[in-house]
């Protein structure tokens, strides 16, 4: 007998098994209890339902689905059971068996007998995309944070969202539009959102926009695809920050262009070119605050960039992810608002100033490029969802936004001034804070070179994960540093982690 377990039982919550695929014939000579016996017994044998959590339907509700009697239902399932393919509880009903009879029966067989499988054709375009991670790797999407403390960059304070507020918000909408915002709807954005945030850029960002420019799209990423794919061919050249925000690299080649990496000096991107280099059709730049160096564009550097644009007619896409957080005087304008040619291409995010999970961004395009953004998007996905639209235009609206910007502004302002002084209690003897005006990242370098290859075991043993500089950038040697996150973490947590780190390199450097 098995011992019984003292602890409770987490109670698993069970799934009833539909069986529509169950197909009976009745002008077939074989019986409808042998049919219905054997297509249940094909079904629970494909695995799909042997975790001990399936449940069958009721014989009545069997009987009555399938039009036969219950004697019929039952003179099947007494077969299954006596097979060992079900299982009764009392009170709870019939399930799946855990081990269904064909684990025995295969259980000894060699594997030899499986027919050798030809590896799956993948297309180049997945190849080309320089992404190492596999399986569930990618659950904990593209920055590799999970729940905990681990000072990973770029990782906002997602549980200062107002969820009550938007909750709020979204039933009033829903109340208020109703099926209206169940329906497929518009490929270019919500109006009312349009229209929100065309007028906060123009107020907050110094951009110079009309809502018919607006275009809503599901976050950074899709704006960089949607942009790349409506003014460059496949080969044709994007120059690209060096090191640069890792996504904007993938998304780029999946959109089949070719990356050329421009390093970054105090100034911004250098844009200085040899005369045989080919030029770009796309220039991706972050002026406000370069990821991840935290450099702010010079406006000298910012009109150089433009005069290029113009000469060689591309165009400037300017990923303004996170120029709300500006610690040292207010946000700077953005390059689109000094654009007289129509040449930028602005797009910002929700991901930093609310939550990633959102998934709203939204573009201004010059006028004459927005029905091809908008074209390639109804062709992609059509649009983001209304309701998430509708709400957070109320959100705007109703001045929810501003003031949750100015709130976070301040929580983060605290917990970069707290970062930086422990750090450089804890670990100054090690690194040398890069402290930039704006950003939810500190990049620290290393005050020896040799130390990276221990403090890169260290961090990732640990479970305090900042990012390797190097793994930002694509030719660019730089000197090895990490990046990083301050935002997403209150002060107690911070120094815990920072203590942690400190004292796990003392102990390794002891050894
Ligand atoms: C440079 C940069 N752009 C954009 C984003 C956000 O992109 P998305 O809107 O796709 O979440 C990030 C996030 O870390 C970033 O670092």
């Amino acid at each position: 007998m098995p011992k019984r377990k003292s602890r409770p039982q987490k109670r698993r919550r069970s799934s009833i098994i539909a069986f529509e695929m169950i197909r009976l014939d009745r002008t077939a000579t074989e019986p409808l209890h042998e049919q219905l016996y054997r297509q249940i017994r094909d079904e629970l044998k494909s695995g799909r339902f042997s975790d001990g959590s399936s449940r069958l339907p009721s014989s009545r509700t069997l009987a009555t689905d399938r039009g036969i009697s219950r004697s019929t239902v039952r003179l099947a399932l007494s077969k299954l059971h006596a097979e060992g393919y079900l299982l009764s509880k009392p009170g709870s009903g019939t399930f799946v068996a855990n081990l269904l009879p064909e684990t025995f029966l295969t259980a000894g067989q060699a594997k030899t007998n499986q027919p050798i499988e030809r590896p799956i054709r993948i297309s180049d375009r997945v190849r080309a995309i320089p992404d190492r991670r596999v399986g569930n790797q990618f659950d904990l999407g593209a920055t590799g944070a999970g729940p905990g403390v681990s000072l990973i960059a770029s990782i906002p304070a997602v549980d200062e969202f107002p969820i009550t507020v938007w909750e709020r918000l979204r039933t009033q909408v829903l109340a208020k539009k109703g099926v209206n915002l169940l329906r497929y709807s518009s490929n270019r954005g919500d109006a009312d959102l349009r229209k929100a945030i065309a007028a906060y850029l123009c107020d907050f960002r110094a951009a110079r926009c009309h809502p018919d420019q607006i275009v809503i799209v599901a976050g950074m990423q899709q704006a960089m695809l949607l942009s790349a794919m409506a003014v460059l061919n496949p080969g044709e050249v994007a120059w690209i920050e060096d090191p640069c925000y890792q996504q904007a690299r993938r998304v780029l080649t999946l959109a089949g262009v070719k990356i050329a990496p421009k390093p970054i000096d105090n100034q911004g991107i250098v844009i200085a070119r040899s005369p045989k280099e080919p030029t770009p059709r796309i220039i991706y730049v972050t002026p406000s605050h370069q990821f991840p160096l935290g450099v702010t564009m010079s406006f000298q550097r910012r009109t150089a960039v433009l005069d290029l644009a113009c000469a060689h007619n591309a165009f400037i896409f300017e990923d303004d992810y996170d120029a709300e957080f500006r610690f040292t005087g207010p946000p700077l304008p953005s390059l689109q608002g000094i654009d007289n040619a129509s040449r930028v291409i602005y797009a910002g995010t929700v991901s930093k100033i609310l939550c990633p999970a959102l998934r709203l961004g939204y573009v201004v395009a010059p006028e004459p490029l927005v029905d091809s953004l908008v074209k390639i998007r109804s062709a992609m996905d059509q649009h983001s969802s209304p309701i998430d639209q509708a709400t957070l235009a109320r959100f705007i609206t109703e001045g929810f936004f501003l003031s949750h910007i100015k709130r976070m502004r301040k929580i983060y302002a605290e917990r970069r001034d707290f970062f930086i002084k422990q750090f450089n209690e804890l670990l100054g003897d090690r690194f040398t804070l890069q402290v930039p005006e704006a950003g939810l990242n500190i990049v620290a370098w290393l005050k020896r070179e040799e130390d990276f290859p221990m403090i890169k075991r260290i961090t990732s043993d640990i479970g305090v994960r900042p990012s390797a500089l190097s793994f930002f950038c694509i030719q660019a040697k730089l000197k090895p540093a990490f990046v990083f996150g301050f935002a997403a973490w209150t002060p107690t947590q911070i120094r815990e982690s920072l203590i942690k780190l400190a004292s796990a390199l003392s102990t390794a450097a002891r050894i």
